[in-house]
């Protein structure tokens, strides 16, 4: 038997001000999109913005259902959308922000499990990792350098090779 520990490396910084200038427009653009998302059943609004490598910003956020698990989240909604439009351009960086219309989001988002697995998939396609950048509606932000960090032990396709 052995019993063996996992370690990822993460970053935290106290607020945007020690961001890059073109990490801090990011991030300004995943709020922005928090601001159109459709969460009128959770009113937790959700927003994603990805810079390609080409330079482009593709943006989504949560799209919410009556029947609730037809909802997408802001994650999945903007890295399909930058997959479908330019499938061929390597992601750079995403940045996700939220806010809540009951309580101050003051933690770093945490992106949930399916969306860690959709966002994981795009880094395999292209061979590049994806920085990510998540923060809440004001407080700290917590910066890794790939989401294969978000998702130890992964599910990849050579599982279906087996
Ligand atoms: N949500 C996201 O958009 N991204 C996440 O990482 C977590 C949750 C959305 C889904 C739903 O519309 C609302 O937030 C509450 O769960």
């Amino acid at each position: 038997m052995q019993n063996l520990e996992l370690k990822i490396a993460y970053t935290e910084l106290e607020n945007e001000s020690e961001l890059n200038t073109e990490e801090k427009k990011l991030l300004s653009k995943a709020r922005e999109s928090s601001d159109l998302a459709y969460a009128p059943y959770s009113n937790f609004f959700v927003g994603a913005a990805i810079l390609l490598e080409n330079g482009i910003t593709v943006c989504g956020n949560n799209q919410e259902n009556a029947a609730f698990p037809s909802g997408l989240c802001a994650e999945r909604v903007a890295i399909f959308s930058a997959g479908s439009t330019y499938p061929n351009v390597k992601i750079k960086t995403i940045a996700i922000t939220c806010k809540s219309e009951s309580f101050k989001v003051n933690q770093p988002l945490s992106p949930c499990g399916a969306c860690r697995q959709a966002m994981s998939e795009y880094e395999i396609r292209h061979k590049s990792n994806i920085r990510i950048i998540l923060q809440g509606e004001t407080g700290k932000i917590r910066i890794m350098n790939s989401i294969a960090d978000l998702l130890p032990f992964m599910f990849v396709a050579e599982e279906l090779k087996k």
